[in-house]
């Protein structure tokens, strides 16, 4: 298929390392299909080790200038990165839904929403403060300052080809750092574009390379044993999080997990129910339930059960699958053949448990990375679908009676991105969201990302928080610097 936008310029297909569209030393590529129809997209330049070796020396010398220059300049570079992005938006979401199938809607959103953070990050580059202390000596100061942490490797998802690339580079340029980036294979097109842009706005060569690669393990394995990486920063699953950090460990690197989630949607039965139904079907279906903070496990009070599921089940009846770039769809494939027939085991585990399919509940007739919206009924916290995260289109919808129950319920589970909860009852709102062990809770609400917030788990989904002024902390290191000899 040939691929048609308005700028074919961001069409790229080369790595972007120091500065240059270079092919891979070896000249291998790798194919990048469109989920939807099985068609070859393009071919990328497969680079490797040490390609990926060129791109951290040349990020480490790139990055001793870029540091010493007023946070005011990095700023205006971030500013004409943002306004390109949102100027080459529709060409951006429309490589976004060949390559990763959300519907081009979606794709417009993630486009808005990834330059948010560069918008974010060009504001707050200014605001890196630092701190005075009265020490026990009358003779001395101590100065606190924030200095860049360094080279940062950054690996990224092809759940969300273009934000989850922006909420990294963005605060790792706005404090001084040069970044190399391994975007996922399935999605490479989003971040050559994105590079393609960056490299518009004037950024200096070599701050910001994108080695694309077959071989997540060469690159990753280079990203975390090299010294000169000072930090690594990964949105994944939680199996390859906890691979990277024990890589990092022999160099002692600062790290930086969004990993896996099992988000419960706990409905009480004093919630307007509507919108708390109107929330799960947002939440659970949002990018076909390939999202880390989707609606995994939805739990709702024994009094509303049965009116909620007939609600939930009509509405998914009327969900349209099919092409994203179809208008009538209104959800996409999932993002490969094996991703769908890992959803499918799921749905089949549950089902010889005993778990009753209310919609949907198999790989569609349009393709093989199309699954059917599913709920199911009858489940229970001992199938897969209780424990894993699913990553599909998969709604199991749990009973609880108690909110101590339901509390107990969302906290049994190794994961601890975001939850969810419907209430009108305000003590409870609090007894709740202090109860539950998330980095995130969304009350009467499931839209909760943005710029401005600390998107990050706890337990087995991760550290650190991306966005949000806590977000640059992550691209930091403190000094303390002691002032002698004060008295004359
Ligand atoms: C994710 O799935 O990790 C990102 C979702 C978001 O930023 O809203």
């Amino acid at each position: 298929m040939t691929i048609q936008l308005n700028d074919m310029g961001l069409l790229k297909t080369r790595a972007f390392i120091n500065g240059q569209w270079v092919d891979a030393d070896s000249g291998e590529t790798f194919a990048v299909t469109n989920p939807a129809t099985g068609e070859l997209l393009a071919e990328v330049a497969s680079v490797g080790a040490v390609e990926t070796r060129r791109a951290i020396e040349a990020a480490e010398t790139a990055m001793q200038d870029w540091k010493a220059r007023p946070a005011a300049e990095r700023a205006q570079f971030l500013k004409r990165w943002y306004a390109l992005v949102m100027d080459n938006q529709q060409d951006l979401a429309k490589l976004m839904t060949l390559e990763q199938g959300k519907v081009l809607a979606e794709s417009v959103g993630e486009v808005a929403y990834g330059a948010s953070f560069i918008e974010w990050f060009a504001e707050e580059a200014r605001r890196v403060y630092g701190d005075v202390l009265s020490l026990p000596q009358t003779d001395r100061r101590g100065v606190v300052i924030k200095q860049p942490v360094g080279v940062v490797g950054a690996i990224t998802p092809w759940n969300f080809p273009n934000a989850m690339i922006t909420r990294k580079a963005a605060p790792a340029l706005a404090v001084g750092c040069g970044i190399v980036l391994k975007p996922a294979s399935e999605t490479p097109l989003s971040a050559l574009a994105l590079a393609e842009l960056a490299d518009r706005a004037g950024l200096p060569a070599g701050l910001f390379s994108v080695v694309p690669g077959r071989s997540s393990r060469e690159i990753g394995g280079e990203l975390t044993s090299n010294p000169t990486v000072k930090k690594v920063t990964f949105t994944g699953s939680t199996p390859v999080g906890k691979t990277l950090m024990k890589q990092c460990a022999d160099t002692v690197k600062r790290t930086s997990m969004e990993l896996g989630g099992n988000a419960p949607v706990i409905i009480f039965d004093d919630a307007d129910l509507d919108q708390a139904i109107q929330g799960a079907l947002i939440s659970k279906f949002r990018n076909s339930g390939q999202t880390c903070i989707c609606a995994n496990r939805i739990l709702v009070q024994d009094s509303i059960y049965d009116t909620f599921m007939e609600k939930f089940v009509a509405a998914v009846k009327d969900f349209r699958i099919g092409n994203g770039l179809d208008s009538e769809s209104t959800h996409g494939p999932v993002v490969t053949a094996k991703a769908a027939q890992d959803i499918d085991a799921m749905v089949k585990s549950a089902v010889e448990d005993g778990a009753q399919v209310l919609v949907g509940g198999q790989i569609d007739d349009q393709g093989e990375c199309f699954y059917q919206p599913t709920i199911l009924g009858n489940v229970n916290d001992q199938m897969r679908v209780f424990r894993e995260e699913i990553f599909g289109p998969v709604a199991p919808v749990f009973r609880f009676s108690t909110e101590a129950q339901a509390i107990a319920m969302a906290n049994d589970t190794e994961f601890g991105l975001a939850s969810y909860l419907y209430t009108r009852d305000i003590g409870r709102v609090w007894r709740v969201s202090e109860g539950i062990e998330y980095g995130m809770v969304g009350v009467n609400e499931v839209a909760i990302s943005a710029d401005v917030i600390p998107f990050g788990g706890v337990k087995e989904s991760g550290q650190g928080r991306e966005g949000s002024k806590y977000g640059l902390d992550d691209y930091l290191e403190v000094k303390y610097i002691c002032m002698g000899g004060l008295n004359g």
